[in-house]
């Protein structure tokens, strides 16, 4: 496995790699990171992982000097799933003096994560747009858990015409439910029990897709009063939206829905969703 710090030194390595898969991170690697890894494994002849704590999509008041961090771990996951390349650049290196170029995607950034972390997804998509271009991997692969950073990925593609194929993997969960995430690190275990509460509500919102419930409306406020009833959740939204568009529905049609949330659990904010289809 080779680790390598520096844009140049890392086209130089991808130049010797035929079909490449590119499993970007911020570090703080769970099992979630690999099996993306492990997907992207067994679609390519080779992978790259990359990990970089992206300053860009952090607002203010957000947990970027906190971010849990632990390199010398990440890499003996990394060694052990069998990667070949890994990119660890510094942020001078991604962002050098003077930079002053973005990526915005409008529209689809604007709803659910995009009201309380304005700038996170012109962060998102200007880092994953910078790491297409340096790597140049024939595949790139994302979590569901970022449901909506999934779609706001495969719309840049799509809109820039990126010749990269997007690849979004099923959320990986704890036995109890709870989406793999590092962000869960900060959870006490209290917290982290009550934490259960977000794969609850949308495990009883599916359940009553399933049998029948096409409203929207009804869907919000099942999840809605699941998550009220869990006095350390403060709820910030919760959606059952188009899964292309993200526009809150009526009703669910043909094309399903995204059923997704952000809830804070003492300091810490998590995310969760389902697809209905
Ligand atoms: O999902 C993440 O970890 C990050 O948003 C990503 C895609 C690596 C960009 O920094």
């Amino acid at each position: 496995m080779e680790v390598i710090h520096t844009i140049s030194a890392f086209r130089q390595a991808r130049a010797q790699q035929g079909q490449l898969g590119l499993v970007p991170t911020m570090g703080y690697l769970h099992a979630g990171h690999l099996s993306l890894v492990e997907c992207a494994g067994s679609e390519c002849t080779a992978v790259a992982v990359s990990i970089f704590v992206n300053p860009t999509q952090f607002g203010p008041n957000e947990d970027f000097a906190d971010y849990p961090r632990d390199l010398e771990r990440d890499l003996n996951l990394l060694r052990t799933a069998g990667v070949d390349l890994v990119f660890v650049p510094d942020v001078a290196e991604i962002y050098p003096e003077g930079f002053s170029s973005a990526i915005e995607v409008t529209g689809v950034t604007e709803m659910l994560e995009g009201v309380a972390r304005p700038s996170h997804f012109r962060g998102v998509a200007t880092v994953v747009g910078k790491l297409f271009n340096i790597i140049q991997p024939t595949c790139a692969y994302f979590g569901q858990k970022d449901a909506q950073q999934a779609v706001v990925i495969r719309k840049m593609v799509r809109d820039l015409n990126m010749p990269v194929e997007v690849i979004v993997a099923p959320t990986v969960r704890e036995p109890d439910g709870l989406a793999l995430s590092s962000r869960n690190w900060y959870l006490t275990p209290t917290e982290r029990e009550a934490a259960t509460v977000l794969h609850r509500a949308l495990t009883h919102a599916q359940q009553q897709y399933t049998a029948g419930v096409r409203d929207g409306a009804a869907l919000r406020a099942t999840m809605r009063a699941i998550l009220d009833a869990e006095p350390l959740a403060r709820t910030e939204y919760v959606s059952a939206a188009d899964p292309l568009t993200l526009r809150e529905l009526d009703q669910v049609g043909e094309r399903g829905a995204l059923l997704s949330m952000a809830v804070r659990i003492g300091k810490t904010r998590l995310i969760d969703n389902v697809i209905l289809k």
